[in-house]
């Protein structure tokens, strides 16, 4: 799976973001050890502050069909935006040299980076 294939997938799950009240679509695509991808798309609710980011959406998708390594990620959001404090905490949890690549709305390599610099010196599962 190449970087270009992985944000194809997070484009093509672009269109399932359900952000009614954002209306700020964000999606991601998370590729496993293993090989796998997962997507997530931003989830809004009535209750605002329920609202589940795309890159968490992924990693539950992935932990919950028994994957728990991760090299790449690719979000696709406008602009090419970075994940979240609180999504970077949790991709930490699993992958703290994880690959990001954000991209803009067409699709367009933005930025590339890790998650090791988007979140130094983490509180991590080796710091309990
Ligand atoms: N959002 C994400 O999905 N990921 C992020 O890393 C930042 C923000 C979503 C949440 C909300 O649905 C919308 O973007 C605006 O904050």
């Amino acid at each position: 799976m190449t970087d270009l294939e992985l944000i194809k997938k997070a484009m093509e799950a672009r269109e399932r973001c359900y952000c009614p009240y954002s209306d700020f679509p964000v999606s991601a695509a998370l590729l496993s050890d293993s090989g796998k991808v997962f997507t997530g798309v931003n989830v809004e609710n009535a209750s605002y502050g329920l609202t589940i980011c795309a890159e968490r959406v992924a990693v539950g998708t992935a932990v919950a069909s028994g994957e728990r390594g991760f090299t790449t990620m690719a979000i696709v959001v406008k602009n090419g935006g970075s994940p979240c404090g609180a999504c970077r905490q949790v991709l930490n949890e699993f992958s703290p040299a994880l690959r990001i690549l954000m991209a803009n709305e067409n699709g367009d390599l933005v930025r590339e980076t890790t998650l090791e610099k988007l979140l130094p010196e983490a509180f991590g599962p080796h710091s309990l």
